[in-house]
This record gives C-alpha cells, sequence and structure tokens, in this order.
C-alpha cells in the first residue's frame, strides 16, 4: 500500500507543483526523510507491521498542504500568512477525498486526518483520542522534528524560514524566547520576532520530542552543536547565550536519555 501511494504522490506534485521550486523540492525531500523517522521510531517502538505500514502513510501525507503553501504563499512562515498547512492538507484529503487519489483502502482514514491535522500544533491535545490515535500523532510529531534537525544542518535558510544569514548573525534573542528555552518550553511561533529567535525555535524543538529514542537520535547526530555552531553571532550578549542555550539542549537531552 505504502509504495503504490508513495509514486502515486510523486506523480502527483510533478503534475500539481512547480518540480524545480527550491520550497517545493525541500518539502518532497523532507517527506521521505520524515517517512524514514516515522519507521525508525515505529521499528523502535516494537510495533507490528501494519503499525509500521500505517506510521509511513501519515508520514507520506503529513506536509500535503506544504506543496500549496510554497505554491501560493512563497513562504513556510504560518506565523506571517496565517494559512495553516496540517489543516488544509487534512481537508484536501479527507473532505475533499483526495486521498481516493492515492489509497484505495478507507480503513485509516479517520487516524490518518487526526495525526496529519495535529502534526504541527503548538500542543497535541489528545482529549477525544484513542490510544492508536495518540500513538500515531505522537509518531508523526516526533518523526517530523527530527528532520528538522537535519534539514538546519544543511538546508538554505531563506528556502526554510524567509531569512536570511545577516537576519540571524546580526539580532538578539527576545527575552521571552530565552526564557521560555531555560524553561525547557518549545517556542510559539507568534512570540518570535527576531531572526535569532527563529533559529533558537528550532533548537527548541528538542521539548517538544515524545520518545526518548528520537533524543537518542538528536544526541547521537550532534544536531544541537552543529545548530549552535552554524552561525557566526556578532552581538556579543547573544554570543553569550547561544552558549548558554547549547548547554542546556545538551544537558536536556543527556538527562532524558540516561533516565
Ligand atoms: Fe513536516
Amino acid at each position: 500500500m505504502y509504495n503504490y501511494a508513495k509514486e502515486k504522490l510523486i506523480l502527483f506534485i510533478k503534475e500539481t507543483f512547480d518540480i524545480n521550486d527550491d520550497k517545493v523540492k525541500h518539502k518532497l525531500q523532507h517527506t521521505f526523510y520524515v517517512v524514514d523517522n516515522a519507521e525508525y521510531l515505529s521499528k523502535k517502538l516494537g510495533l507490528n507491521a501494519e503499525e509500521i505500514e500505517l506510521a509511513k502513510l501519515i508520514a507520506l501525507f503529513h506536509d500535503f498542504g506544504r506543496f500549496y503553501e510554497a505554491r501560493d504563499y512563497q513562504s513556510f512562515r504560518e506565523d506571517l500568512h496565517k494559512m495553516e498547512h496540517a489543516t488544509l492538507g487534512a481537508k484536501l484529503l479527507f473532505n475533499d477525498n483526495l486521498i481516493k487519489n492515492f489509497i484505495d483502502n478507507r480503513k485509516y482514514d479517520s487516524i490518518m486526518k487526526k495525526a496529519i491535522e495535529n502534526h504541527s500544533k503548538y500542543i497535541l491535545d489528545t482529549a477525544n483520542m484513542t490510544k492508536d490515535e495518540i500513538l500515531h500523532c505522537k509518531i508523526i510529531r516526533d518523526a517530523d522534528k527530527l528532520d528538522s534537525f537535519r534539514a538546519k544542518t544543511v538546508s538554505d535558510v531563506y528556502t526554510m524560514a524567509n531569512i536570511t544569514r545577516k537576519d540571524i548573525e546580526y539580532s538578539v534573542i527576545s527575552d521571552k524566547i530565552y526564557n521560555d528555552f531555560m524553561n525547557e518550553k518549545t517556542i510559539l511561533s507568534k512570540d518570535r520576532k527576531t531572526g535569532l529567535d527563529i533559529w533558537v525555535s528550532y533548537i527548541a524543538f528538542i521539548f517538544g520530542f515524545y520518545f526518548k529514542e528520537s533524543l537518542e537520535v538528536v544526541r547521537n547526530k550532534d544536531y544541537i552543536n552543529i545548530l549552535v555552531d552554524r552561525f557566526n553571532y556578532k552581538n556579543s550578549i547573544a554570543k553569550i547565550q547561544m552558549e548558554d542555550i547549547r548547554n542546556k539542549a545538551n544537558n536536556y537531552i543527556k538527562q532524558s536519555c540516561d533516565k
């Protein structure tokens, strides 16, 4: 089922969007990394073959709305343009029934819809969700964040966030963002005021992971040090604060993994 859906999705993306657009390319590449992460986590969590296949299908379609966002807004900054890719993706696939073009079996629609529409919410509201729905929501949220770390080590920041290297290197961290980070909180997008706030908000994704297995990947790949070292912070206070952020993040990961 997964392989059929994958081939159909690739065809659909090629026919519907400009595959040479950097943002479309970036999200297509991201999609398949998230599938790999979802498979990795599902296996680590000891799920059966059907559950692993479902986790991969959710990952395959989780950012369906992003392709429309890239085309219509040329930006993934939802704090600026207010379009929610997760809501749009779930609506197009399951209310407008585009999912029928990719998967014949309707058995998984309900759980896929829940996982996709909730994958990027600041807080996951599990009230009224079944055990399986909660599990798959958590897997896709972790798998997505894990690939965000990989992407932030290599991808162009303008493609990802419509900011430049200069916007990050010549700015400061807002007090609220620094305090939230030090209190081990993920950052609310609308609280970000500067380029460096945006960069710090990506590092703060560590506080949103559900599974220790995800934090172990972050530790093994040394993502925190790579992200902190990616830029040369020109403001002397920001430079010191980024070291605080490095230490806080690395200690949090060490403590969580060693539990
Ligand atoms: Fe994603």
